[in-house]
């Protein structure tokens, strides 16, 4: 069976892009979902001065952890029209590990905001960074206006369908 390695790319507790990634997993069918919540990582900013020698513990796992899995699930937050420092940090790190991480295997990218851009700005910003690190983004999905959409943890009718297609394409 394959391994799907799912996780949101927010330090927030009460994230809604970590709902929208639990949300996605419900509808997976056959995979082995492993969920990831990076929530609480303390990750140092990544400098060319602490490179190579302190590449810090929660990198290393990461690193062997998607290395164990078949296929990736992310939704990553907006700031300010871009990717969350926090996120980007560790991809900073991930990147100076390996050239390859995510080693050509599907990733479903997606992202949630309360806005009605729903963050694919960003997202799109990760579309294009994410190859660096080897990413294949086979599918995208973006919810927007999150707080009016998903309610009491289910999404509106008209959302669903364009995620159930995302997945689907994704599992493919
Ligand atoms: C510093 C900062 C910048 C933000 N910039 C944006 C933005 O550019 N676009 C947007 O849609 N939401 C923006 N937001 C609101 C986030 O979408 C919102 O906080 C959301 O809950 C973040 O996702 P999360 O709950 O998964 O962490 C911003 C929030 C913060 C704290």
């Amino acid at each position: 069976m394959k391994k799907i390695l799912a996780f949101a790319g927010s330090n927030s507790s009460q994230s809604i892009n970590r709902e929208l990634v639990n949300y996605t997993t419900s509808l997976l069918t056959d995979v082995e979902v492993t969920k990831l919540d990076i929530s609480k990582w303390i990750v140092p900013i990544y400098s060319l001065d602490m490179d190579p020698d302190e590449t810090p513990e929660l990198i290393s796992e990461l690193i062997e952890l998607i290395s164990k899995h078949d296929g990736f699930i992310l939704s990553s937050p907006e700031h300010n029209g871009g990717t969350p420092a926090f996120l980007k940090n560790i991809f900073d790190w991930l990147s100076r590990r390996s050239k390859n991480v995510f080693d050509g295997k599907p990733m479903l990218l997606m992202s949630t905001s309360p806005g009605q851009g729903g963050g694919t700005t960003n997202r799109k910003v990760l579309e294009h960074m994410l190859p660096y690190l080897g990413a294949n983004i086979s599918a995208t999905y973006s919810l927007p206006s999150f707080y009016q959409n998903m309610e009491d943890g289910k999404l509106k009718a008209e959302f669903l369908e364009d995620l159930k297609q995302a997945v689907s394409r994704f599992v493919k």
